[in-house]
């Protein structure tokens, strides 16, 4: 079976019901979506904090990306892989940034690249296009910029600042992005954004009034075990079901419970009687 290509997910614009693209950056996870028919599949870099338990994507490495992007791909057979490009990963020199892309892409089987940022990483955005890496956009809140940004705050609530992101969706679809990630953003100004491009955007915190909605897989499935955002729903938690499971595990342990006669297996009497 062939997988999602840019070009649906550029189709996707004009279909009349949202898509979807959630994170994985496992085997597991990745077979699961795949199977729940998720278009889009982020190997997002929020990996270093839901996962490698960081204070924010910004120690994670390109080795990082790519040693999760492989199990991804491997765990997946329809949907699209993309692989986000980490903080300091495409701002060195264009010969680095290449390289790195080509890692996503080679060693890690990636589909496409997420590169954070509007106008002032268009030409990075052409020159990867150029070479034949598709690149998913990401503006509005860009984690890799939290210091910069002063905290995890909403982008574009200002007339100034809405314009700014305006520009900057605009500058990203003319760099040759084929969709662009909305974080944290007010839904008026995503739905203006939505509007004005031709290219699908992806909403997390941005409302309802985008073409795909993205999230982070820990978060919908009770996984976040610090911190779950407030624009995130749980569709389950697994985080009690796994400490329940912990928890009744070591007590059987204890217990002698487990192992049961169903966990384990006999050795043969006749062997046994040879070495008693
Ligand atoms: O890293 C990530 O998970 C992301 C999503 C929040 C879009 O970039």
């Amino acid at each position: 079976m062939s997988r999602i290509s840019t070009t649906d997910v550029m189709t996707f614009k004009s279909l009349p019901t949202p898509f979807s693209m959630v994170t994985a950056y496992d085997y597991p996870t990745a077979k699961l979506a795949d199977q729940a028919e998720i278009p889009i599949l982020l190997v997002g870099d929020s990996l270093g904090m839901v996962v490698l338990g960081y204070e924010s994507t910004v120690e994670v490495t390109i080795q990082d990306m790519v040693h999760h992007t492989k199990p991804v791909v491997r765990g997946s057979s329809s949907a699209m892989v993309v692989s986000d490009m980490p903080f300091m990963s495409y701002h060195e020199s264009p010969q680095n940034t290449m390289r790195n892309a080509a890692l996503l892409i080679q060693q890690g089987g990636a589909g496409a690249v997420k590169l954070e940022g509007g106008r002032a990483i268009c030409n990075t955005i052409t020159s990867l296009v150029d070479a034949g890496i598709p690149v998913m956009s990401h503006i509005g809140l860009t984690p890799q910029s939290v210091h910069a940004l002063g905290g995890f705050k909403l982008q574009g609530n200002t007339e100034k600042s809405a314009k700014v992101l305006i520009e900057d969706a605009k500058a990203v679809e003319a760099a040759g992005a084929f969709a662009v990630v909305l974080e944290l953003v007010p839904a008026q100004l995503s739905q203006i954004i939505t509007d004005l491009l031709t290219i699908p955007t992806i909403g997390i915190g941005a409302g309802p009034n985008c073409d795909g909605q993205v999230q982070v897989s820990h978060d919908i499935l009770g996984l976040s075990v610090d911190y779950t955002p407030r624009h995130a729903k749980k569709y389950t938690n697994c985080g009690a079901l796994e400490l329940k499971a912990f928890t009744d595990y070591k007590t059987e342990v204890e217990q002698g419970t487990f192992p049961a006669a169903s966990n384990y297996r006999n050795l043969d009497p006749t062997v046994l009687k040879h070495l008693q």
